[in-house]
């Protein structure tokens, strides 16, 4: 059984936030942001929304997209670091403003998150357990952010996008490739607000409920391992990158999309690149990027995908996969 994508489709939140906006409120500047990440603006989630919200909305496209009858999904798996509650799960939320019955998770493996999340939607069907996935990356990246630190602040954004997975008549996934090096967990981290450390007073007034980041560590964590992971599925799919037709990497930072372009001798316009409007989504990044590009048309039936994830954890892994619809 072939098992591929059924339809996609993702949801931001109205609210822009650009590279000028937050030079008033940190020592930044336009000029800085851009040609050290690429970034121009980003999405912030209104007050009254939160990432189940967004989940949801993305959702209800990828469904549309699909063309099925939503009660055909037996599973819900949401990506995400950012989760409207430590308990009930976002996916059991957004199950449930979806009106269907489901059974439905989150999955914490932060900007590598849709990529685990998908092979774990995959997994499920080729076992023969379910027979449509709905898989989410959403993210309120805004609550966890420090907006006093200029050395994070500047990178993060709020978005969600989804995809219905399914049996398909051709192509579909070729191969995945995950990896966690728990090693590296103080490099990207939200210190408090779990059981090692309680939301309290004491790391409130030490902003430790806020994401720290070791952003040199990350950016040469992130060229080192996006090439490992991304010859391992191509190895998988006996396939050069010259054989690729687009990479779909999470959108951290342009510097990181294009050093492994050179890695590659591919050009740049075989990467998907949209971080300039919408910043760093962490777990949403690639299915947003995955539907930005449905919609533009850059997919066709039978091109060779690979995505790519990397971060928090730390985190790195891709799958390649052959476009159907
Ligand atoms: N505006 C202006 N100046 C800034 C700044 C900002 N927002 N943030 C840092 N600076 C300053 C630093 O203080 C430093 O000044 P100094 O030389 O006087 O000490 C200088 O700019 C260079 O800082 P540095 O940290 O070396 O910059 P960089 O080129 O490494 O870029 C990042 C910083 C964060 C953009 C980059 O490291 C990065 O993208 N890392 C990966 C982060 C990431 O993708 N995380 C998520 C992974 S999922």
């Amino acid at each position: 059984m072939k098992i591929g994508i059924l339809g996609t489709g993702s949801y931001l939140p109205e609210k822009v936030l650009t590279n000028d906006d937050l030079s008033k409120m940190v020592d930044t500047n336009d000029e800085w942001i851009r040609t050290r990440t690429g970034i121009k603006e980003r999405r912030i989630v209104a007050e009254n929304e939160a990432t189940s919200d967004l989940a949801y909305r993305a959702a209800e496209k990828a469904i549309e997209d699909a063309g099925i009858d939503r009660n055909e999904i037996e599973l819900v798996i949401v990506a995400t670091m950012t989760a409207d509650h430590a308990t009930p799960s976002t996916a059991a939320i957004v199950q449930d403003k979806l009106g269907i019955r489901a059974s439905a998770f989150d999955l914490s493996a932060a900007c590598t998150g849709f990529i685990y999340a998908y092979t774990t939607g995959y997994s499920f069907i080729k076992a023969g357990i379910y027979k449509k996935v709905l898989v989410i990356g959403a993210e309120s990246m805004s609550r966890v952010v420090d907006w006093e630190d200029r050395g994070t602040c500047i990178l993060f954004g709020d978005g969600a996008g989804a995809v219905v997975l399914g049996e398909v008549e051709s192509g579909g996934f070729i191969g995945s490739h995950l990896v966690a090096d728990g090693s590296g967990a103080c490099e990207l981290i939200v210190p408090a607000g779990g059981s090692r450390k309680p939301a309290n007073i004491e790391a409130i007034q030490n902003k430790e409920i806020y994401m720290q980041m070791n952003g040199r560590e990350i950016f040469k964590f992130a060229v080192k391992v996006f090439p490992e992971t991304v010859e391992n599925v191509l190895k998988q799919g006996n396939i050069t990158p010259d054989d690729v037709d687009l990479f779909i990497p999470h959108q951290a930072n342009v510097r990181i999309i294009e050093s492994i372009a050179k890695r590659f001798k591919q050009p740049m316009d075989k990467f998907f690149v949209n971080l300039q409007k919408y910043g760093n989504t962490s777990g949403a990044s690639v299915p947003i990027a995955i539907d930005e590009a449905n919609k533009e048309g850059k997919l066709k039936k039978g091109d060779k995908i690979v995505i790519v994830g990397f971060g928090g954890g730390l985190t790195y892994g891709s799958i390649l996969f052959e476009w159907s619809k």
